[in-house]
């Protein structure tokens, strides 16, 4: 069976996506499935933003296919690993957590890089297109570190 790993943020537009696709792209496909959602339901069933879109091409990841769609509940029990992108969306997807084992799903995704800072993911969208670089290394980097523990992991 395979391992699932879900990122969140708050549109499922800009950030998860981009973490999909790259932390998709660093794991065997036959053993990890990675998948996004948002906490919020503004932009269920759109493309991510073009921002997140084209700079995911320029590394030579295609993440255009994806269609948003809104975290819930089932989301606990369906995945094995919940990374959100900031603190606002701990605090919501924790808020709807239904047992302690689906709380102990859930991790700030940077605290992989930076452990025990709470850094956040900053949110890219009302801000300009080198937001999206600076979100893109970011991924890259944790993203890198969460693939090496996974392998080992499973
Ligand atoms: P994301 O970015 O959470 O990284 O997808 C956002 C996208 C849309 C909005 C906020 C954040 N919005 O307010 O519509």
């Amino acid at each position: 069976m395979s391992v699932k790993i879900l990122m969140v943020c708050l549109g499922n537009i800009c950030r998860s996506p981009l973490a999909e696709g790259i932390l998709a792209s660093k794991l065997p496909k036959d053993k990890f499935i990675v998948d996004s959602a948002g906490t919020g339901n503004y932009h269920i069933g759109k493309q991510p933003d073009k921002r997140s879109v084209d700079i995911a091409m320029r590394k030579g990841i295609d993440i255009s296919y994806q269609k948003a769609r809104q975290f819930q509940v089932e989301d606990f029990y369906n995945y094995d690993h919940i990374y959100v992108m900031d603190s606002s969306n701990f605090r919501n997807v924790i808020e709807v957590a239904p047992d302690e084992q689906s709380e102990k799903k859930v991790r700030l995704i940077l605290d992989e890089l930076f452990p025990n800072e709470k850094v956040d993911v900053p949110d890219p969208y009302f801000g300009l297109e080198n937001g999206f670089v600076t979100v893109y290394d970011l991924l890259d980097e944790v993203c890198e570190i969460i693939a090496e523990k996974l392998q080992k992991q499973y």
